[in-house]
C-alpha cells in the first residue's frame, strides 16, 4: 500500500479529530492541530501496514472511543486508497460507512486491525514475535511524544487528574524515558563490545619499546563517550598505583531529594547492573583506548558474562594458552633458535634457556655477522621477557588456580568444551589470573562462583602482586579485597582510601559534613535577614540595614549547594500467623535424578545418590543458611522441601497451610516487562484489586507513573523491588531462597538483608554472599557427598575449614603436577 503524503493523512485525520474550522480544538480533550501533525508525520513514517500498533492506544490515551478511532482508521484507508486528490476530507465522521466503502478490503482490514489493537493494549503487547517487538520499541521507546501516551494511555480512566498534572506528568515520563534510552544505549554497547569474543585471549600484547617500565597508571583529562556521543566521563583521571587494590563502587543508587519529594519525583531508571559504564571505561582502559595511556602494561579485563574459548583442548592446556604475550614469545624463540641453528649452530631441546642462551653467545663472540648478533640480542630480550612471565613454571600455576576456582584433577584434564557455562566462565578467570597482567581488571567475579571458590578468590587477590580494580556487588568480597574505592557517579571518577565500608562511612561523613556547612549558612542569613526585615523602615539603621543586604548578597553568592541525600531504601515482610508444628519435617529422604532400578531404588551405588538418609525440619524461628560446593545438592534439597521434586524414598511433610516464599536470582526476570507492576501483580496474584496493588507497591516505592508503565522502563533495582513486593504479597511463613543477591544492586541487598532480619518466620538460605549469610541466617547447614550435616561452628569457623581444604587440595595438585614432570 502507497502511503499517502503526510499532509493528505494530517488532513484525513483532523476532519475526524479536531472541531470544525478550528485548528486547535479537538473533539476530544487533549488533542490538538499539534497532536494531530505529530500522528500524522508517525503514519506516514511507519507506513499503514501497523496502523493498529501506532495510532491505536495513542488515541485510546486521549480518551477517544472506538468508533472514533475506528473513523480515523477509515479516514485514513480512504486517503491511501484515493491517493492525493484530496477525498479524504469527505471522510465520514462516524466511521460507519466502512460497508459502504464499496468494499475496500484494504480500508476494512485496517480498520479491523485498529479495532483490534484497541480492544486490550496488555493482549497485543504480551505475544510478541520479532515485528511486534520492534513496532512496540517504536511504540514504548523512540518517540517521546508516545512515551507520554503511554503514560496517558494508563491514567486514561483517572478522570480525576486535571490537565496540567496531566501535562506535568507527560514531561517526567519523557524525561524518564530519554534517560532508560540513552542507559540502553550504554548497555546495548556493552552488551555488543563483549559479544562472542573470548574473554580469555584478549590481551593486547604490550609494547616495550618506549623502553618506560614505571609500574603505577596515571593519565589524566580522560574523556570517555558512547559512539552515540553520550559522555560517561568527563576530564577523569584515571590513578592505579602499582599492588593497589581498587574497588569500582555502584554508582546507580536511585537518589531522591530530600527536600523535594514529589509524589511524581522520578527515580531515575538505570538498565542492568553496568547502566552508568563501568564496563565500557574497563573495556576502554583494556584496549587502550584511552588517550595517553602508557602501553607497555599488560592490561585484562574479565567479564564473567562472557563465555571462555573452549574446545577440544584441556581446561589446563587453555588456561596456559590464554597468555598471548607467552605464546608470542615461545613462537619466536622456536623461530629464533631455527635461524641459529641454521647458522650450524645445534642446541638441545633439554637444556634450559641460560644454558642455550650462553652457548649461542660464546659463539656470537668471534662472529662478526651482524644478524647473527641481533638475533642472540633478540633472544636474550625475549629470554628476559619470558622469565618475567614465569613461563617455566607455568603448568603448576595453572593447575594452582583452576584447583583453587575448585576445578577437579578430571575436570583440569577433560576438554573445556565438556564444560557448562558456569564453569566456562571460571576457565575465563583461572586464565586471567594466570596470565597475571600488570592492571587486572575483574567485572562482578563472584557472580558465578560458588562460596568456596569466592573464598579461595579473596585470598587469592590478597597478595597479587599487581594492580586490580574489580566491579562487585558483593560487600565481603570489596572489603576482604580491596586497599582503595573508586567512585563512578557524575561522569567522574573519585578516589577513596580504604574498603567498601570505609568508603561508606566517610561519603556519609562527607554529606553530613556538607550538611552542617550549608545548615550555618542557612542559620546565618536567616538571622541576618530577620535583622534587615525588622529595621528595614528605620532610618536611623538605613545604613547598618544597607550593610547588612550587601553581607547578605556577597554570602549567596558563594552559597554552599544543597546537599542531595541518598534516602535509605526499607521495606518488611508481613508476620506470618503461628503454624502447628512440624511446620517442614524431612525423614530419611534419599534422592537422585536418575535411579536404576524404579522398584528397588537401589542399584546405583550408594555413594552416588545426590541426597541420601537427609533429616532435616524448618520452623518459623528457623534461620538456616545452606553452604556447599557448586553441585552438591543444595537447590535440589530446596526443591523437595517446596515439593517440586518427590524423593524416592522417605518422606516429607509440610503443615497444611503452609505458604512457602521462593526468591531466587531470576525472580525479578519473571515478570512480564510489556505489563506494568501493577498488572504483573494482579497475573500472580488473582482476585486482588488494581487499587490495593498499587498502594501495596507504593510502599516498594514502585509509586504514581512507575506503577503504571511497563515494566521495561523500570530500572533494575525497581525490578527487584517488584520482586520484593510479590514476595511479601504472598505473607509466607517460609521464605526460601536460592542465590538471591546474584542481579541485585547493593542498596537492594542491604534492603533484603534488613526486612529479612525483622522478619518473623522460617528462612532457608543458599548464598554465596557471605555478608547475606552472615546477617541473616542463625545456623549452617553444609550439602556435601549426599549428606546434610548441621555445621557446629559459625561462619568463620566455616571459612577456615574451607580455605583449609582448598590450600591442601592446591599444594596436593601442585606436587601430583611436579611429579608427573619428573
Ligand atoms: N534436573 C536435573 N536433572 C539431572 N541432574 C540434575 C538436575 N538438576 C541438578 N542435577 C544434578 O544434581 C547435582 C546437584 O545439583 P544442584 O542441586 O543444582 O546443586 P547445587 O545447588 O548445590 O549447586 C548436580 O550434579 C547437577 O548436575
Ligand atoms: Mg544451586
Amino acid at each position: 500500500m502507497v502511503t499517502p503524503p503526510e499532509e493528505a493523512l494530517r488532513i484525513a485525520l483532523a476532519s475526524i479529530l479536531l472541531k470544525d474550522g478550528s485548528d486547535d480544538e479537538g473533539v476530544v480533550d487533549g488533542i490538538d492541530g499539534d497532536i494531530v501533525s505529530y500522528l500524522a508525520g508517525m503514519l506516514h513514517e511507519s507506513g499503514l501496514e501497523d496502523i493498529n500498533d501506532s495510532i491505536g492506544p495513542f488515541l485510546e490515551g486521549y480518551g477517544c472511543d472506538v468508533a472514533l478511532i475506528e473513523a480515523c482508521g477509515t479516514a485514513v484507508m480512504r486517503c491511501a486508497k484515493n491517493g492525493n486528490r484530496g477525498e479524504s476530507l469527505n471522510a465520514s465522521k462516524n466511521g460507519s460507512n466502512i460497508g459502504s466503502d464499496n468494499g475496500s478490503y484494504e480500508a476494512q482490514s485496517g480498520a479491523m486491525k485498529l479495532k483490534q489493537g484497541i480492544v486490550s493494549l496488555s493482549s497485543v503487547l504480551t505475544d510478541q514475535s520479532e515485528a511486534e517487538i520492534d513496532a512496540n520499541r517504536y511504540m514504548w521507546g523512540q518517540e517521546n511524544k508516545i512515551a507520554a501516551m503511554t503514560n496517558q494511555t494508563r491514567d486514561a480512566h483517572d478522570s480525576t487528574v486535571s490537565s496540567k498534572d496531566k501535562r506535568k506528568s507527560r514531561k517526567e515520563l519523557e524525561a524518564a524515558r530519554r534517560e532508560y534510552e540513552e542507559k540502553m544505549a550504554i548497555f546495548q554497547a556493552e552488551e555488543d563490545g563483549g559479544a562472542g569474543k573470548a574473554s580469555v585471549s584478549n590481551m593486547i600484547i604490550p609494547d616495550y619499546r618506549s623502553g618506560r617500565n614505571e609500574k603505577d597508571i596515571h593519565v589524566r583529562n580522560v574523556s570517555l563517550s558512547l559512539d552515540n556521543g553520550t559522555p560517561l566521563l568527563t576530564d577523569g583521571e584515571l590513578k592505579f598505583s602499582h599492588r593497589r587494590r581498587y574497588g569500582l563502587a555502584r554508582s546507580d543508587v536511585p537518589r531522591l531529594i530530600l527536600d523535594d519529594v514529589s509524589p511524581h519525583s522520578i527515580v531515575f531508571p538505570t538498565v542492568g547492573k553496568n547502566g552508568v559504564g563501568k564496563t565500557t571505561l574497563l573495556k576502554a582502559i583494556a584496549a587502550f583506548e584511552v588517550e595517553n595511556m602508557p602501553r607497555h602494561h599488560r592490561i585484562l579485563h574479565v567479564r564473567q558474562e562472557i563465555q571462555a574459548a573452549g574446545g577440544d583442548i584441556s581446561v589446563l592446556q587453555a588456561v596456559i594458552d590464554a597468555d598471548v604475550e607467552r605464546n608470542t614469545l615461545i613462537e619466536e624463540e622456536k623461530k629464533l633458535l631455527k635461524r641459529l641453528e641454521g647458522d650450524g649452530i645445534k642446541t638441545d631441546d633439554e637444556v634450559s634457556m641460560k644454558a642455550k642462551l650462553d652457548k649461542l653467545k660464546a659463539l656470537s663472540a668471534n662472529d662478526a655477522d651482524a644478524t647473527f648478533n641481533a638475533d642472540i640480542k633478540r633472544l636474550d630480550e625475549v629470554y628476559e621477557r619470558l622469565q618475567i612471565l614465569g613461563a617455566d613454571a607455568a603448568e603448576s600455576r595453572a593447575g594452582m588456580i583452576l584447583t583453587g576456582l575448585q576445578f577437579t584433577p578430571s575436570m583440569q584434564n577433560g576438554p573445556t568444551s565438556a564444560l557448562s557455562g558456569g564453569w566456562r566462565m571460571r576457565v575465563a578467570l583461572a586464565a586471567a589470573l594466570f596470565i597475571e597482567p600488570d592492571l587486572l581488571m575483574l567485572d562482578e567475579p563472584t557472580n558465578h562462583l560458588d562460596l568456596e571458590a569466592v573464598l579461595w578468590l579473596e585470598s587469592y587477590m590478597q597478595s597479587y602482586r599487581h594492580t586490580l580494580i574489580v566491579v562487585s556487588h558483593d560487600r565481603s568480597f570489596l572489603n576482604e579485597v580491596c586497599t582503595d574505592t573508586i567512585e563512578f557517579k557524575n561522569k567522574t571518577l573519585t578516589y577513596y582510601k580504604g574498603d567498601y565500608d570505609t568508603y561508606v562511612r566517610t561519603s556519609e561523613e562527607n554529606v553530613k559534613n556538607l550538611m552542617r556547612v550549608y545548615q550555618a549558612y542557612m542559620d546565618k542569613r536567616a538571622h541576618m535577614m530577620e535583622f534587615i526585615d525588622k529595621f528595614r523602615a528605620s532610618a536611623n539603621r538605613a545604613k547598618l540595614v544597607q550593610s547588612r543586604i550587601k553581607a547578605v548578597e556577597k554570602m549567596d553568592l558563594e552559597a554552599p549547594e544543597p546537599v542531595v541525600v541518598e534516602q535509605l531504601w526499607r521495606f518488611s515482610i508481613p508476620n506470618p500467623e503461628p503454624l502447628g508444628r512440624p511446620i517442614i519435617s524431612i525423614d530419611d529422604v534419599w534422592f537422585d535424578y536418575t535411579v536404576v532400578d524404579e522398584v528397588s531404588g537401589f542399584k546405583k551405588p550408594k555413594e552416588e545418590w545426590i541426597l541420601q538418609q537427609v533429616n532435616f525440619g524448618v520452623d518459623l524461628d528457623s534461620r538456616i543458611g545452606i553452604l556447599g560446593p557448586n553441585g552438591a545438592g543444595k537447590s535440589t534439597l530446596l526443591n523437595l522441601i517446596m515439593d517440586r521434586l518427590k524423593p524416592i524414598k522417605g518422606s516429607i511433610s509440610r503443615n497444611g497451610n503452609l505458604r512457602i516464599g521462593h526468591f531466587t536470582q531470576h525472580s525479578a526476570d519473571k515478570f512480564n516487562l510489556h505489563l506494568s507492576a501493577v498488572e504483573n501483580m494482579l497475573n500472580l496474584f488473582s482476585g486482588s484489586e488494581d487499587q490495593i496493588m498499587r498502594s501495596f507497591l507504593g510502599k516498594f516505592q514502585i509509586q504514581g507513573t512507575d506503577a503504571l508503565k511497563p515494566m521495561m522502563m523500570l530500572s533494575g533495582g525497581q525490578k527487584s523491588r517488584v520482586a520484593f513486593a510479590s514476595l511479601a504479597y504472598q505473607k509466607p511463613h517460609v521464605i526460601i531462597m536460592d542465590e538471591p543477591t546474584n542481579h541485585l544492586d547493593m542498596e537492594s541487598i542491604d534492603a533484603l538483608v534488613d526486612a529479612v532480619k525483622d522478619f518473623r518466620g522460617g528462612l532457608m538460605v543458599v548464598s554465596h554472599d557471605q555478608h547475606f549469610i552472615t546477617h541473616t541466617c542463625k545456623e549452617l547447614w553444609v550439602v556435601g557427598g549426599g549428606k546434610v550435616n548441621r555445621f557446629r561452628g559459625d561462619f568463620n569457623d566455616y571459612k577456615k575449614e574451607t580455605l583449609q581444604r582448598t590450600a591442601k587440595r592446591v599444594a596436593d595438585s601442585v606436587k601430583s603436577l611436579s611429579t608427573i614432570n619428573n
